[in-house]
């Protein structure tokens, strides 16, 4: 990792307190390889941003460091995450983690929004309906930071997709067989298990899109968009919108 990261990278974990090993890894393996700096760039400098899906809140901690004119709110399904994410909050003013359906969450007036590796997770319709939630919560010239897998045809994308299949398999199979023992025994696996991997509340399968699919859903909405290049530190394709409501 670049130098000035490693550096932003220790003053996040030092918001968090005693984290456990595990928990610093899921924090580090996101960190490390997000094209952060850019998305820093793109997002507006001040006013109201939301960061749906925001997991355990590194990404939000480092937008927020980087400009304290910004008033972010990181919103999670993950009550565990969430969790987490408060621990880093201190007596900062400009951030704060709600948990709370990202499809169910309605806002207004935002400059920004950041959408990351959340819609695959969603059903399609679900997916729309997100983004309409976000075009409807931006001002005028908001913008929209959308960031997600990208479909296609290529050994990277069939991996990834092989990957995801199996962890909601186990998440689902384990659920299923923890509610014929116990309602309490499911919850807490399911807290658990997203603390981990996320919440995959409504999905079957990976839902990922080609970059057609994303574009004609931006387009269809109102979104004036621009697809970013950057270095994919990732092992698998990826896909990033500058997007804005005009
Ligand atoms: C792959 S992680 C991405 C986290 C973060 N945005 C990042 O890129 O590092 C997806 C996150 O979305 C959350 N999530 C899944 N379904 C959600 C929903 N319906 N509403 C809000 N958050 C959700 C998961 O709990 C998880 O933290």
């Amino acid at each position: 990792m670049e130098t000035d990261l490693q550096n932003d990278l220790n003053g996040i974990y030092n918001l968090y307190g005693k984290l456990k090993w595990r928990e610093k890894t899921v924090i580090n393996s996101r960190f490390a390889y997000m094209p952060i700096k850019i998305i820093d760039k793109l997002l507006p400098k001040r006013g109201k941003i939301i960061d749906l899906g925001c997991g355990h809140g590194a990404m939000t901690n480092y937008l927020a460091l980087k400009n304290s004119e910004r008033t972010i709110t990181g919103i999670d399904l993950s009550a565990s995450r969430i969790e987490i994410a408060e621990k880093s909050v201190g007596n900062r003013e400009n951030i704060k983690y709600v948990v709370s359906d990202a499809v169910e969450y309605e806002f207004e007036n935002a400059q920004g929004v950041l959408l990351c590796e959340i819609l695959n997770i969603l059903t399609f319709d679900k997916q729309k309906k997100l983004l309409e939630i976000c075009y409807n919560g931006l001002s005028k010239d908001g913008v929209l930071i959308f960031k997600d897998v990208k479909k296609e045809n290529s050994y990277r994308y069939y991996t990834i997709f092989i990957i995801e299949l199996i962890v909601i398999i186990i998440q689902k199979c384990c659920l299923f067989l923890l509610r014929l023992l116990s309602k309490k025994l499911e919850k807490k696996f399911d807290e658990f298990f997203s603390l981990y991997f996320g919440k995959r509340t409504y999905q079957l399968k990976p839902n990922f899109s080609t970059k057609e699919k994303i574009e004609k859903m931006l387009s269809e909405i109102g979104f004036k968009y621009e697809n970013i290049t950057f270095q994919n530190k990732f092992f698998y394709p990826q896909i990033m919108y500058y997007c804005v409501k005009k």
